[in-house]
C-alpha cells in the first residue's frame, strides 16, 4: 500500500471563471474540470482525496468514478487553506502528501512525478515552479512603480509535495494560514527547506474564461491529418478499324470497333495511365503482361483492375477519376450513367464520364478514331481503417 496521499482541492467557488457553478464542476471540452484533473492523475501511486464543495460530495464521487480513479471525498471549507486542512484530516497515516489544485486540470504527469521523486530523494517540501515571462512592475495606488527583476521571480504551481508531518505542523501552527494559497510557503515559515522542481506551462490554473478557452482547445480532439493525395493524368487514342465490336468505357457499342492489341478501350487505358501516373508507377506498359499474347483482345477492365491492385501494393487507393471522351461517335451522353456505373465498379471509386466532339477538326473530328483523357486523384491508404 502506498504511503503517499494526493489531495485534490476542488471546493472553490470559481468566482473569476463566472460560470455560476463551483469551478471544478464547470465543463470544459465535454467534461468537468475535476474529471480532466482526475483523469490526468489516474495511475499515480498515491491515495486520492478529493475535497469537494459542501453538497457536491456525491457528484465528486461520480466524477472520480467516470475518470477511472478511486478517491475518497471530503467536504471543503471557505478558503483554499481550509479545504487543504480538510483533506489533510483525511489522509490517515500517509507519510507523504501531495496537494494539487483541481483547477490545474492539464498538469502533465511528468510534473507530478518530479514532485514524487524529489520527496523520495529526501526533500521535506517540493514545489513545481515556472520562470516568469512577463515584465513585472510594482503598482502603488494605481501608479506604476519600479520594475521587479523577473529573473528572481518564480510562479508557483501544484502539486506541491510534503512530508506529511511537516505539512500537518505547518497547518497547525501557521497563524495566518486562512489567506494562504501556497502550502509551500506555510511550510517554509517553519524553517523547512523547500525544493523547487520544474513545473510546466500546461499546469496553468484555469482561472478566467480565457483560461477555460485555452484548456478547451488543448483538450479538443485534434482533427485527423488529411491523407496524402496525388493527382495523375492519362490519355489514349485509337483509330477505328478493329475486327471486333466497339468497346468503350467498359461497354459494348454499335458500329465498328477500335484497332489495338487489346480491346482498344481508350477510356480504360486513359484511366490506367492516370492512376499509375498519380502514384508515380509509370504507365500502362508497366503492367505485367500487357504485351503478352494472352492479353490480345483483353478487356479494359483487366488493365484497370491490375492498375488498382498495383496502387494498393504501393499503399494507394483511388479517390475519384474523371474522363473525357473526344470523338464523333459514339455519343457518350446516351449511356453516361451506365458507363459511370461500370467504370466506378472497376476503379472502386467514383468515375465521371463526359464527351465532346472536336468541332470537325482533325482526325478525331473526321471520325477516324476516339481519344480519352482521364485525371485521377489517389490517396494514401490508412492501415487503420482498410
Ligand atoms: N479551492 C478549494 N476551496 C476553496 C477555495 C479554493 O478547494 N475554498 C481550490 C479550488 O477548487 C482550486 C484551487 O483551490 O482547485 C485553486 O483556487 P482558485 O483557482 O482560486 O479557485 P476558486 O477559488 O474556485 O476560484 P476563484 O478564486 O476565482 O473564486
Ligand atoms: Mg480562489
Amino acid at each position: 500500500m502506498t504511503d503517499t496521499a494526493l489531495i485534490v482541492v476542488a471546493a472553490g467557488s470559481g468566482t473569476r471563471l463566472g460560470r455560476g457553478v463551483p469551478k471544478a464542476f464547470a465543463e470544459v471540452a465535454g467534461a468537468t474540470i475535476l474529471e480532466h484533473a482526475l483523469r490526468g492523475l489516474a495511475g499515480v501511486d498515491a491515495r486520492l482525496v478529493v475535497v469537494a464543495p459542501d453538497g457536491l460530495e456525491a457528484d465528486a464521487s461520480a466524477i472520480a468514478e467516470r475518470a477511472g480513479v478511486v478517491a475518497s471525498v471530503v467536504t471543503g471549507g471557505a478558503t483554499r487553506a481550509d479545504s487543504v486542512a480538510a483533506g489533510l484530516a483525511a489522509v490517515g497515516d500517509a507519510r507523504r502528501v501531495l496537494v494539487h489544485d483541481a483547477a490545474r486540470a492539464l498538469t502533465p504527469r511528468e510534473v507530478v512525478q518530479r514532485v514524487i521523486d524529489a520527496l523520495a530523494a529526501g526533500a521535506a517540501a517540493v514545489v513545481p515552479v515556472l520562470p516568469v515571462i512577463d515584465t513585472i512592475r510594482e503598482a502603488h495606488d494605481g501608479e506604476l512603480g519600479g520594475i521587479v527583476d523577473r529573473s528572481r521571480l518564480r510562479a508557483m504551481q501544484t502539486p506541491q509535495g510534503f512530508d506529511a508531518a511537516v505539512l500537518r505542523r505547518a497547518y497547525a501552527e501557521a497563524p495566518d494560514r486562512a489567506a494562504s494559497t501556497d502550502d509551500a510557503q506555510l511550510v517554509q515559515a517553519l524553517g523547512v527547506d523547500v525544493v523547487a522542481v520544474a513545473g510546466a506551462e500546461l499546469a496553468f490554473k484555469i482561472t478566467t474564461p480565457a483560461d477555460a478557452e485555452r484548456a478547451a482547445s488543448l483538450l479538443a480532439p485534434q482533427p485527423a491529418a488529411a491523407p496524402e493525395v496525388r493527382v495523375g493524368i492519362g490519355a489514349d487514342v485509337h483509330a477505328f478499324g478493329g475486327d471486333g465490336p466497339l468497346r468503350l468505357a467498359g461497354l459494348e457499342w454499335e458500329g465498328q470497333g477500335l484497332a489495338g492489341h487489346s480491346d482498344g478501350d481508350v477510356v480504360c487505358h486513359a484511366i490506367v495511365d492516370a492512376l499509375l501516373g498519380a502514384a508515380g508507377l509509370g504507365d500502362i506498359g508497366a503492367l505485367a503482361g500487357v504485351d503478352d499474347p494472352r492479353y490480345a483482345g483483353a478487356r479494359g477492365e483487366v488493365f484497370v483492375g491490375a492498375a488498382v491492385a498495383l496502387l494498393a501494393e504501393h499503399g494507394w487507393r483511388p479517390t475519384n477519376v474523371a474522363v473525357q471522351v473526344l470523338g464523333v461517335r459514339p455519343r457518350i451522353g446516351s449511356r453516361r450513367d451506365e458507363a459511370q456505373r461500370v467504370l466506378s465498379a472497376m476503379v472502386g471509386a467514383p468515375v465521371s464520364v463526359s464527351g465532346t466532339t472536336t468541332d470537325g477538326l482533325g482526325a478525331l473530328g473526321r471520325g477516324e478514331g476516339v481519344q480519352a483523357i482521364a485525371t485521377a486523384l489517389i490517396a494514401r491508404r490508412s492501415p487503420l481503417v482498410e
